[in-house]
C-alpha cells in the first residue's frame, strides 16, 4: 500500500554557504526520498532557509543591506548549490514567510491557551552601545575559571567551562569592543516539563536511533527545563503577539518552517496541508545533525504535542562530517563550499562516496580524499560503469544495438540480482545505504566475471550470437544494478535509461527484463577522479580562505584556537637565515610570489602569499628568515619547500620579517 511521507532536513542558515559538510544530510535524505519515490510512496522532501535571529541581523548590518537582501540573495545562492549536488527538493521555502508567521502564531497561541507559557524578568548583558541585548556568542571576555583571554560569553575553548555571560570577566560587546552592562527584561518561556510524560511515551517504538537513547534518558533525569521562546528588540523575527518589542526566538520559529514550507507547496499542488500535519495516516521523517537533537526530540514534539498536531514519525540523526580523520578545516583547504566542489569534481561523485560510508547511526562520517578517488574509480567507475562502458558499443557497433534473448545460465545469473531486490529495498528503508552499496559491487563483481569468463569481445567474431548472448545478460545486469543505485546517482541512472531507451526504473522493474529490444547509442557515464582535481579544490579553498579573511574578524568567523602545542614542538621549527637570489611572479596566482632562498650552499624555493604586499623588487638581495626543515608541499603552483616568517591580517597587510645585512645565510636563528 502507497504510503504518504512527509521528509525534512535541517533548515540551513540563510548567513552562510552550503559546504561538503552540510551535504552529507541533504544527500542521505534525498537518497532516502528517492527511493521511497522509486518505491511508489507519496512521498515529498521539503526545506527551507532558516532566516531568523541576532547572526543574520547582524550580518546584513555589517554588509549595509536590509535582512530581506541577504535573505533573498542566500536563498538562490543555497538553491543553486542543492540543485548541482541534485538535491530534489519538492519545496525549498523561506522562515520569513507569512505562512511560517501564522503557523508560529497558531501554535504560540494554542500553547498559550492551555498555559504552557509563562513570562518572567531574566537579567541578561546589555549593549549600550548598540541598544541589544547581546546573545552569548556576541560576548567576548576572560574566561572565570581558567583565565584565558577573549572567550565566548557561553563557555571557554580553553578549558572547556562552561558558564553564563555575567559569569565572563572583563567582557565585552563583540560588536562595538564596548563592556556590557546588565538589563533586565520579561521573557516568554515555554514549559516543556508540563509534557515530560508525553515525550517520554512518544520516544517509545523505535523513533530513534539507540544510540541516542541514552543521551534523552539523561535529559530527563536531569529534569526538563523551561525553554525561553522571546528575543527583545532588535531582532529580525517575528513579533510576539500582543508585543511590541519582543520576538519569538529563531528556534520556536525554525522548525515550524517544516510546516511552512509543506504548506505551501500544498497551496502550489493544489494539496491539503492538514493530510500532512494533522492526519494520522501520513508519516513526517526528520534528518538532521546530532547537535540538533534536543531540539528536535524535546522542543519540537511538545510544541506540536501541544498545538494539536502530528509529531515526527522518526529522526534520523547523523553525525559530523570529518575530512581525512579531522575536523573540517579553513587554513588546511578541507572547509570545502559545494560551489567550489562543483568546479573541479562530479557532485555523484560525492553522492556515492557518502552513500558507501553512510548508516543509520550517529557516528561521525570520514571522507578520506584518498579514499573517495579509490572507491571511485575502483568501484563506481571500474565496476558499476564499466558494464555498461563494455557492453554498449560492442552490441551497438557489432551487433546492430539488438538485445536478444535471455539465456537459461543468464536467467541463473540475472534471478540472483533479482532476489536482491527486497533486501537491497530493506536496506535503504533503514537508511543502511553502506550496505546497500556494498551488496550492489559485490553483485556488479559476479556480472563482471561471467562477462570476463565468456569473453564477447573475441566471440563477436567467431560467434556474433555467443556475444550477442553476453551482453543481452550484462545489460540486463547494468538495468537491474542501475535500479538499485538510482537513489544515490540519479544523473548516471537517467543517462542509462537513455542509453537502453527505457521508461525512468521504478523499483518493480527489478521483476523485468529487457529482451528483444534495441537500445540506443552509448554515452559517456562517469569519468575517473583525477586526483590533481582534488588537490585543486583543495588549494583553491585555502585561497579563498586567506582571501576572505577580514581585516576584524567578525565574531562568528572567528576561528577558535588551534590545538595547543608543546615548546618542545615548537622548538623544532629549524629557523634559518636565507638571502633571496630570485623573486618570481606566479601566472594564476595573484597572492604568490615564487622565491628562490640561499641558505648557505642549499636553495629552496618557497612559496609565500604575500605578492599583494611586496613588490619582487623590494625582497631581492634581502635576508629572511625561513622555517627551514618543514616538509616539502605541494601546492597548485609547484612545490614549496620551506615558508619565510610573514604575518598579518593578509592583501597588502602582511609583514615579512627581514633581518640585517651581517646575518650569514644559513646561520641558525632563534
Ligand atoms: O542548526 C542549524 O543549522 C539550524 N538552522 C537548523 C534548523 S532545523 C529546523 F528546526 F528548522
Ligand atoms: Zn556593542
Amino acid at each position: 500500500m502507497a504510503r504518504k511521507i512527509l521528509v525534512t532536513a535541517a533548515l540551513p542558515y540563510a548567513n552562510g554557504s552550503i559546504h561538503i559538510g552540510h551535504l552529507v544530510e541533504y544527500i542521505q535524505t534525498d537518497i532516502w526520498v528517492r527511493f521511497q519515490k522509486m518505491r511508489g510512496h507519496d512521498c515529498i522532501y521539503c526545506c527551507a532557509d532558516d532566516t531568523h535571529g541576532t547572526p543574520i541581523m547582524i550580518r546584513a548590518r555589517q554588509e549595509g543591506i536590509p535582512p530581506e537582501e541577504l535573505i533573498a540573495r542566500v536563498h538562490g545562492e543555497h538553491t543553486r548549490d542543492f540543485a548541482g549536488f541534485a538535491v530534489a527538493f519538492d519545496n525549498y521555502y523561506t522562515t520569513h514567510s507569512p505562512e511560517n508567521r501564522q503557523l508560529s502564531e497558531t501554535i504560540y497561541s494554542r500553547l498559550k491557551e492551555k498555559g504552557h507559557i509563562v513570562t518572567r524578568d531574566v537579567e541578561q548583558a546589555y549593549c549600550q552601545q548598540d541598544q541589544m541585548f547581546l546573545p552569548d556568542r556576541f560576548i567576548r571576555g576572560t574566561c572565570p575559571k581558567c583565565g584565558a583571554p577573549d572567550q565566548y560569553g557561553d563557555s571557554c575553548e580553553i578549558c572547556h567551562a562552561t558558564y553564563t555571560p555575567l559569569d565572563l570577566k572583563d567582557a565585552v560587546c563583540s560588536v562595538c569592543k564596548k563592556p556590557p552592562m546588565r538589563r533586565k527584561s520579561k521573557h516568554y518561556f515555554f514549559q516543556l516539563g508540563n509534557f515530560t510524560q508525553e515525550l517520554q511515551e512518544w520516544m517509545q517504538g523505535g523513533r530513534i536511533h539507540e544510540q541516542v537513547q541514552n543521551k534523552l534518558q539523561e535529559w530527563f533525569s536531569q529534569g526538563l527545563r523551561d525553554w525561553d521562546i522571546s528575543r527583545d528588540a532588535p531582532y529580525f523575527g517575528f513579533l510576539i503577539p500582543g508585543e511590541t518589542d519582543k520576538y519569538f526566538y529563531v528556534w520556536l520559529d525554525a522548525p515550524i518552517g517544516y510546516m511552512a514550507s509543506t504548506m505551501d507547496y500544498c497551496r502550489r499542488k493544489g494539496l491539503k496541508f492538514e493530510d500532512y500535519w494533522c492526519s494520522r495516516d501520513t508519516e513526517i521523517h526528520h534528518f538532521i545533525g546530532k547537535d540538533i537533537t534536543y531540539f528536535h526530540a524535546l522542543f519540537w514534539p511538545a510544541m506540536l504535542m501541544g498545538a494539536g498536531f502530528n509529531t515526527p514519525t522518526r529522526l534520523t540523526i547523523h553525525g559530523f562530517l570529518t575530512v581525512n580523520g579531522e575536523k573540517m578545516s579553513k587554513s588546511r583547504g578541507t572547509f570545502i563550499s559545494a560551489a567550489t566542489y562543483l568546479k573541479y569534481l562530479d557532485p555523484e561523485y560525492l553522492r556515492y562516496y557518502y552513500a558507501c560510508k553512510l548508516g543509520p547511526g550517529t557516528e561521525d562520517i570520514d571522507l578520506n580524499t584518498g579514499d573517495f578517488v579509490l572507491r571511485v574509480n575502483s568501484d563506481l567507475v571500474g565496476k558499476l560503469a564499466n558494464l555498461a562502458s563494455r557492453s554498449v558499443p560492442m552490441l551497438t557497433k557489432g551487433l546492430g544495438g539488438r538485445l536478444g534473448e535471455v539465456s537459461l545460465e543468464g536467467r541463473v545469473l540475472l534471478k540472483v540480482l533479482q532476489d536482491h531486490a527486497e533486501t537491497i529495498a530493506e536496506d535503504y528503508e533503514t537508511r543502511n545505504y553502506a550496505t546497500a552499496v556494498r551488496r550492489i559491487c559485490g553483485l556488479a563483481d559476479e556480472v563482471n566475471r561471467y562477462f570476463d569468463q565468456r569473453k564477447p569481445w573475441s566471440a563477436i567474431k567467431e560467434d556474433p550470437e555467443h556475444a550477442r548472448e553476453t551482453l543481452t545478460v550484462s545489460l540486463n545486469a547494468v538495468r537491474l544494478l542501475t535500479i538499485y543505485l538510482k537513489p544515490v546517482l540519479p544523473g548516471y541512472a537517467a543517462k542509462i535509461e537513455k542509453i537502453l531507451r527505457i521508461e525512468p526504473l521504478r523499483w518493480t522493474d527489478a521483476g523485468k527484463l529487457l529482451e528483444n529490444w534495441e537500445i540506443g547509442v552509448f554515452d559517456r557515464l562517469v569519468e575517473r577522479v583525477d586526483s590533481k582535481k582534488v588537490d585543486e579544490m583543495i588549494e583553491e579553498s585555502k585561497e579563498q580562505q586567506a582571501a576572505a579573511r577580514p581585516a576584524q574578524p567578525s565574531p562568528l568567523e572567528a576561528e577558535p584556537l588551534a590545538e595547543q602545542i608543546s615548546f618542545e614542538e615548537f622548538m623544532k621549527v629549524d629557523l634559518r637565515v636565507a638571502q633571496v637570489m630570485k623573486v618570481e611572479t606566479i601566472e594564476g596566482a595573484d597572492k604568490l610570489l615564487r622565491l628562490e632562498l640561499d641558505l648557505g650552499g642549499q636553495t629552496k624555493t618557497v612559496m609565500a602569499g604575500i605578492r599583494q604586499a611586496y613588490k619582487p623588487e623590494d625582497l631581492l638581495g634581502k635576508k629572511m628568515i625561513v622555517a627551514a626543515n618543514l616538509a616539502p608541499r605541494k601546492m597548485k603552483f609547484g612545490v614549496s619547500e620551506g615558508m619565510i616568517l610573514a604575518a598579518g591580517p593578509g592583501g597588502k597587510e602582511v609583514f615579512a620579517l627581514t633581518i640585517d645585512e651581517g646575518a650569514k645565510p644559513g646561520q641558525r636563528v632563534h
